[in-house]
């Protein structure tokens, strides 16, 4: 045990170095990316956690729901759709959210007025009113929509 030479001291270091770089450093990232997958579909049943919305993650309901109608049907000018849509939000809004109904039903009026700058000025209004708290709270409770 006296008699190792820098030589093989250097070997034998980065041996370990080695062992150290494809062992159980290797295998810990392995079992972390697959402890990370099964956590993902029990969250997406009860909701609190990060099962949606996040990077990498599916849209939320009233995300999505927001980017298939109202964001698309306002692209398009298709004051229909958005009329219709703005009714449903209308009369899906949640408990304990003052105005949300009302803003949805201004938005509704400038559809059927075909008033592009009034429309936005609700999608904004009620954006600023309520979206902070909406995620925070029910974002992952899918509205009657
Ligand atoms: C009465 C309330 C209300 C009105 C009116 C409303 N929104 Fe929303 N919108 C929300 C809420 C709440 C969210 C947040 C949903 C989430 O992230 O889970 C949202 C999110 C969105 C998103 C998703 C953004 C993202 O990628 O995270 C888009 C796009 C959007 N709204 C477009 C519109 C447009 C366009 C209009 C108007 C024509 C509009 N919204 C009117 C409440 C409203």
């Amino acid at each position: 045990m006296i008699a190792i030479g820098p030589k093989h001291m250097a070997h034998a270091l980065s041996t370990v170095l080695l062992l150290a770089a494809c062992g159980p450093g290797g295998s810990s990232d392995a079992a972390a990316a697959t402890s990370v997958a099964p956590a993902a579909a029990p969250d997406a049943r009860s909701g609190p956690a990060q099962a949606c919305g996040a990077k990498g993650l599916p849209d939320c309901p009233t995300q999505r729901w927001m980017k298939a109608t109202l964001q698309t049907y306002l692209r398009t000018r298709d004051f229909t759709r958005l009329d219709a849509a703005l009714h449903k939000l209308a009369t899906a809004a949640p408990a304990g959210y003052p105005g949300w109904k009302e803003s949805a039903e201004k938005a509704q009026s400038a559809a059927r007025a075909h008033d592009v700058a009034g429309l936005k000025a609700q999608c904004g209004g009620c954006h600023d009113q309520h979206r902070k708290r909406f995620k925070k709270e029910l974002r992952h409770t899918p509205l009657a929509l």
